[in-house]
């Protein structure tokens, strides 16, 4: 079995099959990470570039873990003790890196759109650790298996991203494969943050918190994205949360179960109280630790084609 792209660029278009595959590939490395020494030998030889244009703590620190304990050689590459400081443009960056001879780039960048030009001038496997407003495949694979993991399926259950979507990179990519694997996919957010159209992706709107918890097996509660400018949409942080913060009051009127997820970094009393994220609907963590072993599935399964 194999994937049926050299690349992970994103979920858009991407079959079933392959996510499935994904999926229960993770699964065993879930349980090597389980193990007293929970390293294998799989990429042993093989040398992956991690390309960081922008902050990161989960992702970066997730990939470098996951290629560490399949044996590869990683290579950090961080912008601001980099020559691009000295005026060298991207593609430069790239094309020398390259010549060292790496077998696969792990990039994230600010602009949409660079993990698919870097497949235009390089032979590695590219895999697209989050580009822009783009996509965030790895983090959407992430929260697919640890609902999975939780509720046992994904066909037909209805998970609602809240927040501020149109800013969101994991929306996209959770909509993309969430609809893929058979979910009902909603999203809830003000009308500013919700993009016009949306609901052409086969996607309901909630305009109201209490009615998403209500109809919802899974929330997956957006972080509000400040840098990308997001609190142009929204009056002020305090209202945002009166009207869309997860907290303990609205989730007890909910009748039965309902899983939490969070992509992090949290900001806490703002979409989410403190309460909601410690708390015992929350897999959050568990979001982290299954990220390790998504990142090893998709490394090994792109670095062990033919
Ligand atoms: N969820 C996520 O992408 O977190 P980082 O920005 O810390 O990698």
């Amino acid at each position: 079995m194999s994937l049926s792209s050299r690349h992970l660029l994103g979920l858009y278009n991407v079959p079933k099959e392959d996510i499935q595959l994904i999926l229960d590939t993770a699964v065993t490395f879930r349980e090597v990470m389980e193990r007293p020494i929970k390293k294998v030998p799989t990429l042993q030889g093989k040398t992956i570039v991690n390309l960081f244009f922008e902050n990161s703590t989960r992702t970066r620190i997730s990939f470098e873990l996951a290629q560490k304990r399949l044996s590869a050689d990683t290579v950090n590459f961080s912008t601001s003790t980099s020559s691009t400081k000295k005026g060298e443009t991207f593609k430069d960056t790239v094309k020398n890196i390259e010549a060292m001879k790496v077998d696969m780039i792990v990039v994230r960048h600010q602009s949409a759109g660079v993990p698919k030009f870097l497949t235009q001038f390089s032979d590695a496997n590219i895999i697209n650790a989050g580009d822009g407003q783009h996509e965030h495949p790895t983090q959407a694979l992430l929260d697919m298996y640890s609902i999975r993991e939780k509720l046992g399926k994904l066909a037909g259950l209805k998970v609602c991203i809240v927040g501020d979507i149109a800013h969101s990179r994991v929306a996209r990519s959770n909509i993309y494969g969430l609809k893929a694997m058979g979910a009902e996919v909603s999203v809830c957010g003000p009308t500013t943050m919700i993009p016009r159209g949306i609901e052409n992706m086969g996607v309901k709107i909630y305009n109201r918190i209490d009615d998403a918890i209500k109809n919802s097996d899974v929330l997956n509660v957006l972080r509000i994205q400040l840098e990308r400018k997001a609190g142009t949409s929204i009056p002020s942080l305090r209202e945002y949360h009166n009207f869309f913060g997860v907290t303990e009051e609205r989730l007890a009127k909910k009748e039965g179960e309902i899983l939490i997820l969070h992509p992090g970094p949290i900001n806490r009393g703002v979409e989410i109280s403190s309460e909601v994220a410690d708390g015992p609907n929350q897999v959050i963590l568990n979001q982290v630790a299954n990220g390790v072993a998504i990142r090893m599935a998709v490394l090994y399964l792109l670095g062990t084609q033919n």
